[in-house]
């Protein structure tokens, strides 16, 4: 029991459907995954991570919903509602798309509405981490109304805490 409701499993946007992660998911999601630069991930590495997800999701309310295009049901990446380097009372979003869908507006339209249903849960502050050079992402922020709160520093440099509030 968190005290918070669930964060609906289905959410609607103009252009997109967003659902949970199903195993399915795993080829592209192992994709995105390499596209970070940091490794290659196999479809099994990625179904590993597709299952723990939907550990969280049972287990915590939250967690993440791939965005699916309405007009051909092509999966473009997820956005999320973690814990990640927040808390469970004040969680973080985060999204990540394959790189051929950057640039098309997804990330903010679907951020948006996960973020409006984050406070719909009953919680009153969303994080966002990152780091100084994304640019994109910092940039689908301000659209958001995120404003910049602190900077940490980790081992791979600067991380900016940003935060919106309802
Ligand atoms: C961040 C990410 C999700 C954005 O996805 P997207 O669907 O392309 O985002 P949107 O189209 O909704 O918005 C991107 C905005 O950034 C702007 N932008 C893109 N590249 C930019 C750059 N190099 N400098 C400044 N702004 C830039 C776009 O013009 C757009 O703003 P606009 O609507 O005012 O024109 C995508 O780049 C991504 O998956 N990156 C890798 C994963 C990642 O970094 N995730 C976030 C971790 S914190």
């Amino acid at each position: 029991m968190t005290g918070f409701a669930p964060l609906p499993l289905r959410l609607e946007t103009e252009r997109l459907v967003l659902t949970p992660e199903v195993e399915s998911d795993a080829p592209w999601f192992a994709e995105l995954l390499t596209a970070r630069g940091t490794g290659t991930f196999t479809v099994d590495d990625a179904r590993e991570r597709i299952a723990a997800m939907a550990v969280v999701v049972e287990t915590t309310g939250i967690g993440a919903r791939v965005l699916r295009r309405r007009e051909d049901d092509q999966a473009l990446g997820y956005c999320a509602i973690i814990v990640g380097r927040g808390t469970l009372d004040e969680p973080e979003i985060a999204y990540e798309l394959l790189p051929s869908a950057h640039g098309h507006g997804y990330a903010t339209e679907a951020a948006r509405a996960v973020l409006d249903a984050a406070f719909a849960t009953g919680r009153t502050r969303i994080w966002s981490t990152v780091r100084p050079w994304n640019a994109p992402s910092l940039r689908v922020l301000d659209k958001l109304g995120f404003r910049r709160d602190h900077v940490t520093v980790d081992d791979a440099g600067e991380i900016v805490w940003l935060a919106a509030s309802r």
